[in-house]
């Protein structure tokens, strides 16, 4: 068996794993407080359709799903409401923030119009949409795009609950744009 070099493994901690695998250029996440199954699955490959979230491939048991690698993310958005991150000024353009409101609220539209589909009280939402869940993504022409990254964060609840991260996060944008722009 080889053994997954120490450079391969992209985060580690309490709540999950993630592993860089070159030779398919996909990553592995293990989830370490959860579970994910069948259903998960098939409702979150729905939702990437259409919403700019990381796009997962296969689950390979209950606890691991593949998704795509993203090789390029530069920071998490969190990382930009920090004022005083000068290195980050680059990236606190109008356009920018603009993409990245229309990046969590274009995300949102997807998972309330997906959540029609569901019975009853159900709904598809994310109860951790905060902004370390937002990659920041440098592409091969320097374009700085945005997508929301943690996909095993949305999950089918039971009525509207848990999703005050949410609106948090567009609170903290706005106040964040107030700030910059
Ligand atoms: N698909 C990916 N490609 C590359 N790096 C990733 C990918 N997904 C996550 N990461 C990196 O791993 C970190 C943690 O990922 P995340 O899914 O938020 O884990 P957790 O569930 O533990 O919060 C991210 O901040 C990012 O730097
Ligand atoms: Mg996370």
């Amino acid at each position: 068996m080889v053994r997954m070099k120490k450079k391969n493994i992209i985060h580690n901690s309490t709540e999950s794993k993630i592993i860089y695998d070159p030779s398919s250029n996909i990553a592995y996440k293990t989830v370490k407080t959860k579970e994910i199954n069948e259903q998960w699955i098939a409702m979150y490959k729905e939702f990437q359709k259409t919403a700019p979230v990381v796009k997962i491939i296969d689950m390979i048991d209950s606890n691991t799903y593949t998704m795509e690698y993203i090789p390029n993310i530069i920071a998490t958005v969190d990382s930009l409401t920090r004022h005083w991150a000068k290195e980050h000024n680059f990236i606190r353009t109008k356009n920018n923030f603009i993409n990245l409101h229309n990046c969590i609220t274009e995300s949102w539209q997807c998972a309330m119009r997906i959540s029609k589909g569901l019975e009853q009280e159900m709904f598809w939402a994310n109860e951790d949409l905060k902004l370390a869940n937002i990659a920041v993504i440098k592409d091969k022409h320097d374009k700085i795009t945005f997508k929301l990254i943690d996909a095993d964060s949305w999950a089918i609840h039971d009525g509207y609950q848990s999703v005050d991260t949410f609106y948090q996060s567009q609170l903290k944008i706005a106040l964040v744009m107030q700030r910059f722009i």
